[in-house]
């Protein structure tokens, strides 16, 4: 997919770019942080981070919790673990969840802790970095974890200009650099679960398609909460069309254009900002059983 976004911009410059910084600052920090949307664990997800943290220890936050679905986000974390990744449902906008971070980074960073104490070293700081595609909430994550308190570290040599460290609470050092990391964009899936939690923008992608092609999934995976936000009648569920799902939404709505016809660009737009707004109901758009495709 090509195309460029509000938040995604998708120039091969960019990534070159990202790889490099993170290259050059990977050896200054202890662990990586990855943020992914609990919405779309997968999708989420850049392809090369395993590659790109090279054997940091990392830890997983699926962010956003508070809008996907709690029994695929539990799911998920199991998943993760499983695979040796440690992994941690918040919601860094009021900040659940974050309380259990520090403890989860420590057991991460176990061999370096060791480490530091047996050099005399108990009091040095764990200097992480942070990375997430767009809009994933890094910026809220740091701001949360810094609090107030927010502070810079004194300026430190190996650092690139507009690159400072940050202090979170006791014990931890956050290296605040846009670690911006690219989805799998090249794959319309992905492409198209991106556009709907709102991470890409919706000129790259058409209204009605992308409601066309998200309401026969809402109506497979959470029935329930679509009839009840558009009082759809069982009949209209059942229907495994969008454009007719997507008629049925606009007509209920009173969306009409001229000769009583539904206005579906107006009942798209409805259902994708409402979707993004969480008030369809907390929806997870993957589950790791979905696919058997590796992940980590
Ligand atoms: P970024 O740095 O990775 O690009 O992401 P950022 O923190 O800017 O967050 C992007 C959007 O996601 C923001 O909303 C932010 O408030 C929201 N967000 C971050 N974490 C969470 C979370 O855990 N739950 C929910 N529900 N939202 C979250 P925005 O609409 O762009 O800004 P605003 O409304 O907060 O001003």
């Amino acid at each position: 997919m090509q195309g460029q976004g509000k938040q995604i911009q998708w120039f091969p410059g960019h990534m070159a770019k990202t790889r490099r910084l993170m290259r050059e600052h990977l050896r200054l920090v202890d662990a990586v942080v990855e943020l992914r949307d609990a919405r779309i664990v997968r999708s989420s997800r850049n392809p090369e981070i395993e590659r790109l943290t090279r054997g940091k220890p990392r830890v997983v936050l699926l962010n956003k919790c508070d809008m996907a679905d709690e029994s695929a986000t539990r799911a998920w974390g199991a998943f993760l673990s499983e695979k040796g990744l440690p992994t941690l449902a918040v919601d860094c906008r009021s900040g659940k969840g974050l309380n259990r971070f520090e403890p989860l980074l420590r057991e991460a960073c176990a061999e370096k802790l060791a480490r530091n104490a047996a050099r005399g070293m108990q009091g040095a700081p764990l200097r992480l970095m942070i990375v997430g595609i767009p809009n994933v909430g890094k910026s809220s994550f740091i701001n949360r974890m810094a609090g107030a308190r927010r502070a810079k570290v004194e300026d430190r040599p190996g650092v690139t200009r507009g690159t400072q460290w940050v202090k979170l609470s006791d014990g931890m050092e956050l290296l605040d650099m846009p670690g911006v990391l690219w989805p799998k964009f090249e794959d319309p899936h992905v492409g198209r679960n991106l556009a709907y939690t709102g991470a890409i923008r919706d000129q790259i992608m058409d209204t009605e398609d992308l409601a066309c092609t998200l309401l026969p999934l809402l109506a497979q995976r959470y029935p329930q909460a679509l009839a009840e936000r558009y009082r759809l009648t069982e009949e209209e569920l059942a229907v495994p069309d969008g454009w007719e799902l997507l008629c049925a939404v606009a007509k209920r709505r009173g969306m009409l254009v001229r000769g009583g016809e539904a206005d579906t660009l107006r009942a798209s737009a409805a259902v994708l900002d409402e979707f993004r707004a969480g008030r369809i109901g907390r929806i997870s758009l993957e589950r790791p059983e979905d696919d058997d495709e590796t992940d980590g």
